[in-house]
């Protein structure tokens, strides 16, 4: 890669309780690189360490070995506040990312406050209020005419849509999506990928995207990774990686690991 990645682990290992008989080696010697604008899917079998990788790179946890870059900068000992300004986040709990008690505006306002470091005002000037309706606007949902609405009011969809225009109002350059749409039903699925794909696109965005669903993860984005037991065991880029089949997957993740794939949530059939 001759430009420099917007991510990069380097040897990353992650144990839980070390030392104990419960010892858990959730990351061992990873590394990996995105390119700036780069979409990468993350598949992998429940404990796979999918999760780890994530809140590793968000500076959620830091790992006992490796390091994280950003942008060519080195942000290992950063806690997650620090990265907020270039990694956002989303998870599978649409209540997680957003504010149920607020309002689609104020949540807005709290996004377009996160990572800078001006003194935090909550009030909804005009300017801002257009800016908001516009960004809404692309949703495609109607949000934009339902700003003073708690949030707490909209479906799981609507959230996750309205935490996808969150996570891009301050210009991160990385964003990582940990199962944003395995809570929802599969049309407000399709409508929360569809939304995105603009998005990531629109924004440039290099993304880490782990999904439950085998048939996203070949449709959508430019790589696919599939990790196992805390490594990365397949890395296919496209064309080769959109003309898999969700069969052709699973056989794959048994030659590479010697086992049947298991996950209690993922979507084997398209
Ligand atoms: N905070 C923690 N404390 C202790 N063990 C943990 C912690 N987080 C994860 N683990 C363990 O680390 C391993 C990797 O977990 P992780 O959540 O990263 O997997 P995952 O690939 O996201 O799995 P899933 O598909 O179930 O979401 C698992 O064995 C898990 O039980
Ligand atoms: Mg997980």
């Amino acid at each position: 890669m001759n430009q420099v990645p917007a991510v990069r682990v380097d040897d990353v290992s992650q144990v839980y309780f070390p030392g104990t008989a419960n010892q858990v080696r959730a990351l061992r010697h990873l590394t990996l690189e995105i390119a700036p604008t780069e979409w990468v899917a993350v598949i992998g079998s429940n404990g796979a360490g999918k999760s780890t990788l994530l809140r590793t790179v968000a500076g959620l946890e830091r790992p006992v070995r490796g390091g994280v870059e950003l942008a060519g900068r080195d942000v290992t000992s950063w806690p997650e506040y620090r990265r907020a300004g270039i990694v956002a986040r989303i998870d599978q709990d649409p209540g997680a990312s957003t504010a149920p008690t607020l309002t689609i505006e104020e949540n807005l306002a709290i996004a377009a406050m996160r990572g800078k470091r001006r003194l935090f005002r909550l009030g909804v000037t005009a300017a801002r209020r257009r800016a908001f309706r516009d960004a809404l606007a692309v949703c495609d949902l109607g949000l934009e005419d339902r700003l003073q609405t708690p949030v707490g009011n909209l479906s799981g969809g609507q959230r996750q849509a309205l935490g996808l225009v969150m996570a891009t109002l301050n210009a991160p350059q990385v964003l990582l999506l940990d199962e944003h749409t395995a809570a929802l039903d599969p049309k407000a699925a399709a409508q929360v990928m569809t939304l995105t794909e603009r998005q990531i696109r629109e924004h440039r965005l290099a993304t880490l995207m782990v999904t439950h669903n085998m048939q996203h993860a070949i449709d959508y984005g430019d790589r696919l990774v599939m990790m196992h037991r805390g490594q990365i065991v397949l890395d296919m880029r496209n064309p080769a990686k959109s003309q898999l089949t969700v069969g052709r997957l699973v056989d794959r993740f048994h030659e590479v690991s010697g086992e049947s794939f298991s996950s209690d949530r993922s979507l084997l059939a398209p």
